[in-house]
């Protein structure tokens, strides 16, 4: 499968960065076997719409309801609409910071599902559970609660160790690696074969400097990237490095 490498703006950005993003974005070369997207606060969905060449628009985040009296909250229909591709849903801070459960995150990845979007449902430990050597057992559980009837088609997984995101501290590539082949291991006890097929990306201080030696791993299908995805440069390093590690 092509490489996936998403940039998630989280809450950055502003129209400047926009167009100084397009216009040394178009500079760059165009990339192949490679999909590359952009997730920019909800705000910007349109202005970054469409203006990047060859690179898919996709939201941080959705509501957990069709429609209705929910003040402040952006449908997956919306999101459709605006013609977003992807929607990160389950991110870390999100769970973290906003409290939201695995049963939301189910419940968003199933209405994403539904409206043709790519769900990209995030997974993680925390350095707790990491020193307690808990890793697996928290990840699986996770994972699994997060996909209660989700189907697999046009399901993304990715995986971000909460002790590496903005850190500056990567995941080392054994570590992503082993963990990447537990996540799948996973996927196809719950899907099936159908769960092979599904791509799993890694988040957490990815940057053009240690893209290469991930995106060489065989479970490695992506990245998840934060910091280094404000810098069109950058973004492109990470995405070319992708594209290679999948030649
Ligand atoms: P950083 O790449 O800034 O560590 O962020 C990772 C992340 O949380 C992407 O969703």
């Amino acid at each position: 499968m092509a490489g996936l490498v998403i940039a998630n703006w989280k809450m950055h950005g502003s129209l400047e960065l926009i167009a100084e993003f397009s216009k040394e974005w178009r500079a760059l070369p165009r990339l192949t076997d490679v999909n590359a997207v952009l997730c920019p606060p909800a705000p910007y969905l349109a202005s970054v719409s469409g203006a990047l060449e060859g690179v898919a628009l996709g939201a941080q985040n959705c509501a957990d309801r069709i429609e209705g009296a929910f003040t402040g909250e952006v449908s997956v229909q919306m999101l459709s609409d605006l013609g977003c591709g992807y929607v990160i849903i389950g991110h870390s801070e999100r769970r973290a910071l906003y409290n939201e459960t695995d049963a939301q995150v189910a419940v968003k990845a199933q209405l994403a599902i539904a409206q043709g979007l790519q769900a990209v449902v995030c997974v993680g430990e925390t350095l707790a559970h990491r020193d307690a050597d808990q890793q697996d057992k928290v990840v699986t559980e996770q994972l699994l609660r997060s996909l209660a009837e989700v189907p697999c088609e046009n399901l993304v997984v990715a995986y971000e160790p909460v002790w590496a995101i903005g850190t500056g501290r990567t995941a080392t590539p054994a570590q992503a690696e082993a963990m990447h082949g537990v996540i799948r291991e996973c996927l196809q006890g719950h899907f099936g074969e159908a769960g092979a097929g599904i791509p799993v990306i890694y988040g957490g201080s990815v940057k053009p400097e240690n893209a290469g030696v991930l995106f060489e791993c065989d479970n490695i299908d992506g990245a998840l990237v934060g910091g280094a995805s404000l810098n069109a440069n950058s973004f492109w390093q990470i995405a070319s490095a992708a594209s290679a590690g999948r030649a």
